[in-house]
């Protein structure tokens, strides 16, 4: 099964990815992550990319799709995956559903309001050697501006700084939101208030995914009896 995040910057969309990704046995696919990867290593597509990045507005479709694309051919993401930030617009989506045409398709939506995702992503710290996120404000670090996993230092990403958190907001309403019409049509979207505990937004989104799973296996069942 495939599992669409999506919401604003900073609404939540990796830790829930995270923590999915544990409970279902899934990987997580964050193409903001791979992303930086490649400006990290300073490869020809990091290159390319890095100013956009660090001015809040998206990667062209074709590149982002190369590479994520190549990520989902590995062999973990046979049995599914989680989407975090992908799509981005409806472009994508549809070059997406024709390349991956997949009915278990389920997306989710956590919404936040702008003041709130300026406040949480303004003390947002990422462990420079292995990307696990803190946050100032909610969930602090046990020795300051060092990692509890791996001892790394927490840094500030490039694009968390105020000014690109407001112009990455402004890109979500003018360029992702209309996927949000898009997929309900389709039938198959949820939308959840990120505004609550990571545990207690954790419980509505599994909630979802396996009242979902159970009713397209009644739908599955039902067909073959029918057969
Ligand atoms: P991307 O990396 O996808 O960033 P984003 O969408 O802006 O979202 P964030 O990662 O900032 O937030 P999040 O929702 O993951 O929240 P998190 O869980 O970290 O994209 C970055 C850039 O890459 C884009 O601007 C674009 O340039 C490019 N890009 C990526 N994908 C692309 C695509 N498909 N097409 C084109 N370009 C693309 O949480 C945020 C903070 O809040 C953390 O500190 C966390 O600890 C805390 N927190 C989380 N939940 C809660 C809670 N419930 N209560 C309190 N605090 C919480
Ligand atoms: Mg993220």
């Amino acid at each position: 099964m495939r599992i669409i995040l999506l919401g604003p910057p900073g609404a939540g969309k990796g830790t829930q990815a995270e923590l999915l990704s544990k409970k279902l046995s899934i990987p997580k696919i964050s193409t903001g992550d791979l992303l930086r990867d490649e400006v990290e290593k300073k490869t020809n597509l990091g290159i390319k990319v890095k100013k956009k990045i660090e001015k809040g507005e998206l990667v062209d479709d074709e590149l982002v799709f190369d590479i994520l694309k190549k990520r989902i051919e590995k062999n973990d993401c046979k049995r599914g995956y989680i989407l975090d930030g992908f799509p981005r617009n409806i472009n994508q989506a549809e070059k997406f559903y024709k390349l991956f045409n997949n009915d278990q398709e389920l997306v989710i939506e956590i919404s936040l309001s702008e003041n709130e995702l300026v406040r949480r992503l303004t003390s947002r710290r990422i462990c420079k050697n292995c990307g696990a996120s803190y946050n100032l404000l909610f969930f602090r670090p046990k020795i300051k501006n060092k990692c509890d996993e791996c001892g790394g230092d927490l840094v500030r990403r490039d694009d968390d700084r105020e000014d690109v958190i407001k112009k990455r907001f402004k890109v979500y309403e003018d360029e992702t939101k209309p996927l949000i019409n898009y997929y309900y049509k389709k039938g198959n979207y949820f939308k959840i208030n990120g505004e609550a505990d990571i545990s207690e937004i954790f419980k509505r989104i599994y909630a979802i995914i396996k009242n979902y799973i159970e009713k397209f296996a009644e739908r599955k069942s039902d067909y073959l009896q029918n057969k």
